[in-house]
């Protein structure tokens, strides 16, 4: 099931230039099974048409003031039925409006009979923005439990460059689902590590592997969603970061960088989740000169690199310890020995295969284990999903 599955969104739009880019977050949301209605004052549909936006949305406007469906108040009704209103962009005028708490709009009426999470993403230039006037209605809205999205750098609708732009609809995404999702792991700062390694060999080739960092990005992104804190320490990854605040990222590529960045972050998280394929070997000497292409053969002379999760095992205090195995044969014995040997609370086995090569996929298929045995079998799935099924076993054991 999708993330925003039978949730009902209801997305303002404001009279701005960026209300184009709101058109593919609709889109973003419906594709994630989420039901929409869209809310655009008068001055949004200059921008904007009702046809594109129900169109997309598959349902009928808000979109004037006092308007009823089937004898019903709509914006008392729309208010009771949605888990989320944003409004982007949300424009200085809009912006003023909600502060000072006006309802000649449908939207600003819907805003005011409803009780659950607001999000805004300003857009305007950047004087307007930055005017006294706009930053104290901001201060007046986030005192008020709404959350600001932006405005990013960027260009602006008069050609310049500045302040102003309204957020990526990536970010407004990510948002949105954060919004959505109960915040169990509120007050756990959690390290997350993903991706390959990679070891230098001379200064133009290396030593890596296929990891994409998949599925330790989908577990970085499901613990902020919950709430925690993410540190997220990663090797070249074949996929974005989400634009989510409690997620920092700390890109490195040797074993050894890893290493040290993991451990100047252990003492302060209580969760440590190590996803990934870390180089288990590196040249002994990195070659200072390209190595030419003279020789039939050539032979590397590896060394074996540190083992992370082992060195996480032996810390004190322990964070709570999860590593990932990938197995080709014996997989429970194997990844329950691991997890004895690494001192880890848990493992997350894949069995590899030609069905789940689990690298550089979608899908994975995961054995979780602790030191005494199996815990729970997560069927083949999207690694978002099988990320939230591995943090609800977490949940479980973690000590809040
Ligand atoms: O021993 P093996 O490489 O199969 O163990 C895999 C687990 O150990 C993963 O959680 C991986 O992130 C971690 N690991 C590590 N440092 C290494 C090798 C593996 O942290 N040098």
């Amino acid at each position: 099931m999708k993330q925003a599955a039978a949730k009902h969104v209801t997305i303002g739009i404001g009279g701005g230039i960026s209300a184009y880019r709101t058109l593919e977050l609709i889109r973003l949301l419906k594709k994630n099974e989420a039901s929409i209605t869209v809310a655009p004052t008068k001055a949004a549909l200059h921008f904007v048409t009702e046809l594109s936006l129900e169109t997309l949305s598959q349902n009928a406007c808000l979109s004037l003031p006092l308007q009823t469906n089937n004898g019903q108040i709509s914006h008392i009704e729309e208010a009771y039925q949605s888990d989320l209103i944003i409004i982007a962009p949300a424009t200085c005028d809009l912006i003023a409006k909600m502060a000072h708490g006006f309802a000649d709009e449908i939207l600003l009426q819907t805003l005011l009979s409803f009780q659950g999470p607001v999000l805004i993403a300003p857009a305007m230039e950047t004087h307007m923005w930055q005017h006294p006037a706009t930053q104290a209605n901001i201060e007046t809205l986030r005192n008020r439990g709404v959350q600001i999205i932006g405005p990013d750098n960027g260009d602006l609708a008069s050609g310049r460059q500045g302040l102003g732009r309204m957020a990526s609809v990536n970010a407004l995404f990510e948002h949105i689902l954060s919004a959505l999702t109960p915040k169990d792991f509120a007050g756990i700062e959690a390290l997350v590590t993903a991706g390959p390694t990679v070891e230098n060999l001379d200064p133009v080739r290396f030593l890596s592997n296929h990891s994409s960092g998949k599925m330790g990005v989908a577990l970085a992104r499901a613990l902020a969603q919950r709430g925690a804190l993410v540190h997220l320490v990663h090797g070249p990854l074949s996929v974005a970061i989400p634009e989510l605040s409690n997620i920092k990222s700390y890109p490195v590529r040797s074993t050894h960088d890893m290493l040290e960045q993991v451990l100047e972050l252990a003492a302060n998280v209580q969760l440590a989740i190590c996803c990934a394929a870390v180089a288990d070997y590196r040249q002994a000497k990195i070659a200072q000169e390209k190595i030419k292409r003279s020789e039939d053969t050539i032979t590397l002379s590896l060394v074996k690199n540190p083992d992370i999760l082992a060195r996480l095992g032996q810390t004190s205090p322990k964070p709570f310890l999860i590593g990932f195995a990938a197995e080709t044969a014996n997989l429970e014995i194997n990844a329950k020995a691991k997890c004895q040997q690494k001192n880890c609370d848990l493992i997350c086995a894949n069995l590899i295969s030609k069905s789940n090569p689990a690298f550089a996929t979608d899908d994975n298929e995961v054995l979780i284990l602790d030191q005494k045995g199996p815990v729970l079998h997560i069927k083949s799935q999207r690694k978002d999903c099988v990320a939230r099924l591995i943090l609800d076993t977490v949940h479980q054991r973690l000590v809040f």
